[in-house]
């Protein structure tokens, strides 16, 4: 079984994610807008209006990727900060935020290393928490989040449900079948062939050998990455959030916000107040 430090993992993530960095980014662009992010958009109002006892304006995101959900929330009147470990990333969220002619403040760091106090009304950790490499790091992440919080404001995150009735990587990762998947829009393609080898049903990890194809402007590239997911459950979260100090936990499956009688609970998506 594939033993990985946390050093390891981090630097993985780094090189996966400043690899594709441009071309998610232009994905984006030339698709007009994102899949998913219209409704998640929507969400995190909905949780900000309901879940907070105060009122939202400063928002700060860790682990923000290319910047989808700042700087949508940047266009509502949110004053935004994000944070990514990957430089690459920070630098198309700097663009996305130029090309929307939107103010957001960008910076590298690591979610485990987030030490602002009480400077904000909302804090999100959107599809990161699977990423981070252990126990430690998740509870350092939460600390942060925490202690960067006001009295009343709320910390949105979210993970890929192991026990999703729906179909998902994470169920192709733990039956180690392989998954594919393309996106494309004009002038550029992009294929994800995940090959998942040695999950560890135990500890609920599982490594990923990824082999990527990008067709864009620039040619055809071929990337062939590494990645660690931690597979968490509700139970895991809702232990993290409270060793943290958030009592009051709210779980929505997949970003619903009304009560759906038989979920898929594909994802999980908590909602906490300081
Ligand atoms: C799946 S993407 C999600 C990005 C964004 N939250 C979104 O929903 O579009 C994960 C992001 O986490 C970043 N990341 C991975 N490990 C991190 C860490 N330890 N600290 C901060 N960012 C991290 C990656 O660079 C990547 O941009």
């Amino acid at each position: 079984m594939p033993r990985s430090g946390r050093e390891e993992v981090l630097n993985w993530s780094r090189a996966y994610y400043a690899r594709r960095a441009s071309y998610y980014d232009l994905l984006a662009q030339r698709i007009g807008r994102d899949r998913e992010t219209p409704r998640e958009l929507e969400f995190l109002e909905f949780a900000f209006q309901t879940h907070a006892t105060r009122k939202v304006r400063e928002v700060l995101g860790i682990a923000c990727g290319g910047g989808r959900h700042l700087v949508g929330l940047a266009q509502r009147g949110y004053r935004c900060t994000g944070r990514d470990l990957t430089p690459e990333r920070i630098e198309a969220a700097k663009g996305r935020a130029a090309r929307t002619r939107v103010s957001v403040n960008l910076e590298v760091g690591e979610a485990t290393k987030v030490d602002y106090h009480e400077a904000f009304d909302a804090v999100l950790g959107l599809y990161i928490l699977f990423l981070l490499p252990d126990d430690d790091a998740v509870k350092r992440c939460l600390n942060g989040v925490r202690k960067s919080l006001r009295s009343g404001g709320v910390f949105v995150c979210n993970i890929y449900n192991p026990f999703t009735l729906g179909k998902t990587w994470v169920v192709d990762a733990m039956r180690n079948r392989d998954s594919v998947e393309e996106q494309k829009a004009p002038g550029i393609r992009i294929t994800e062939v995940q090959r998942t080898h040695d999950y560890d049903p135990v500890r609920g990890v599982v490594w990923v050998d990824e082999t990527t194809v990008v067709e864009a402007h620039d040619g055809r590239h071929v990337f062939r990455d590494k990645g660690r997911a931690r597979l968490l459950t509700y139970w895991d979260v809702e232990h993290y959030l409270k060793s943290a100090g958030f009592d009051e936990i709210e779980c929505y499956p997949d970003w619903k916000v009304k009560r759906v009688k038989k979920p898929k609970a594909e994802q999980l998506v908590f909602v906490v107040r300081r």
